[in-house]
């Protein structure tokens, strides 16, 4: 197999699954790897979950694709379900995270240009935000790295810190062509940020202010991960637009991206579309997922276990000097250490875990199953603490080794 076939857009690890069974991969060696990571907040449901799996053959047996130019009478039943579980009052369906996003966008600048007779519509985004990688939500991500050679990105849209009320504020008082703020009500990319408890009422209260639409971006954190089926359900306000994708699908590629209100009523027939988007294959997996999410209370179960991971690591871990904290909503968790820790990820991937590292090398990222059993984080709890223990200490033994070195050489 000629690797150089597939663009290098990736810097892979060299290990391929060929199996996956509950909060378990594994190789095409035979060997076994505890998934903390979900293919990055995706398999909430764990691999080859069997209400999964069983809708997905159900629905491949009758039929795979139809066209949104016909009726799909499962697209509507999970959208009813999304809205019912949501406060939202309509859905539209994409095929990712990204696109789910630029629905958002372009809704904004609709809403802007029909609603608020505003000819440059400006949507707020935040310093180390995550939107995707399309040109619009590249445009929103606060990233410059990911940004670049990219130029010239899609105008309209202007930055503010990260759980900055007052930088909000100022932009508001300057700015009249803005139309709506999208932000994460928890930054995943960046590292698992968590913002203060009121922030997004008081987001609420300023787009209430001045009429813009307060959009969500619950790619990472929707689908019960928080330890709510959506973050915003802890601040127990209602955004105008949420969009989510990922965990949705447990695999099987969709995106939605919900509208309630005024907003609910801008993108009309004729002004957005996806070939794909909202299947009869993509919709029967996500029904599936949605109903079991809820059925099972997977959401309390999130926050449950994301409580008892997060206590694991604080008690074994979390007075090390080699750690600057441990934060986690529901299963959302990161463990930030006080240098980089690259080399992390393939030290854990080694000893069988699967995790990821974000926040400029710093964050160990952790999005495990809502299935996980205690026994599996327990067993996380302990691997891990022993694997950031032995890299701390060798990264310590390479310093003063380093150190001792130099010293040499100066005499
Ligand atoms: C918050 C957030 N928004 C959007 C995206 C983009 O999603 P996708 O990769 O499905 O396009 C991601 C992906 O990591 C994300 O975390």
């Amino acid at each position: 197999m000629a690797a150089e076939a597939i663009m290098s857009t990736y810097s892979r690890m060299s290990v391929a699954f060929e199996r996956g069974d509950g909060s378990w991969l594994y190789d095409t060696d035979g060997n076994k790897y505890l998934d903390a990571l979900c293919g990055i907040a995706v398999c909430g449901l764990g691999h080859t979950h069997p209400a999964v799996t069983q809708a997905i053959h159900d629905q491949a047996s009758k039929v795979i694709h139809t066209s949104n130019l016909y009726t799909i009478p499962n697209q509507q039943q999970l959208a009813e379900r999304l809205v019912q579980i949501s406060g939202m009052d309509n859905v539209f369906f994409g095929n990712s995270g990204a696109e789910a996003n630029e629905a958002a966008i372009k809704l904004a600048r609709r809403y802007g240009h029909s609603v608020k007779n505003i000819d440059n519509p400006t949507i707020i985004v935040m310093e180390n935000a995550f939107h995707g990688r399309t040109m619009a939500t590249l445009s929103a991500t606060g990233n410059r790295s990911a940004q670049a050679g990219f130029e010239p990105l899609v105008s309209g849209f202007v930055r503010a810190p990260y759980d900055d009320i007052d930088a909000v504020k100022t932009i508001a008082a300057n700015n009249p062509n803005v139309v709506a703020i999208l932000v994460e009500p928890i930054q995943g990319e960046s590292g698992i940020q968590i913002p203060a408890p009121d922030y997004l009422n008081q987001l609420r209260e300023i787009c209430d202010q001045h009429q813009w639409l307060l959009m969500l971006d619950e790619v990472q954190s929707g689908n019960g991960r928080s330890g709510k089926y959506f973050a915003y359900q802890h601040n127990g306000i209602l955004p105008d637009v949420v969009t989510t994708a990922k965990g949705l699908g447990n695999g099987v590629p969709i995106g939605a991206c919900l509208a309630r209100g005024a907003a609910a009523q801008v993108l009309i027939a004729g002004t957005h579309g996806s070939t794909y988007g909202g299947n009869p294959l993509s919709c029967a997996a996500a029904l599936a997922v949605v109903n079991t999410i809820m059925d099972e209370n997977l959401c309390e179960r999130a926050a449950e276990l994301g409580a008892k991971i997060a206590a694991g690591f604080a008690d074994k871990i979390g007075h090390a000097d080699y750690v600057k904290e441990i934060r986690h909503k529901g299963l959302l968790i990161a463990i930030e250490l006080n240098e980089a820790g690259t080399e992390l990820a393939v030290l854990a991937k080694v000893k069988g875990i699967l995790l990821n590292i974000t926040g400029g090398g710093k964050v160990v990222r952790l999005l495990p199953p809502l299935t996980m059993t205690n026994d599996e984080a327990d067993l996380l709890v302990n691997t891990l603490s022993q694997i950031i223990r032995i890299y701390a200490a060798d990264e310590r033994n390479n310093k003063e080794h380093k150190r001792r070195s130099q010293e040499r050489r100066e005499k």
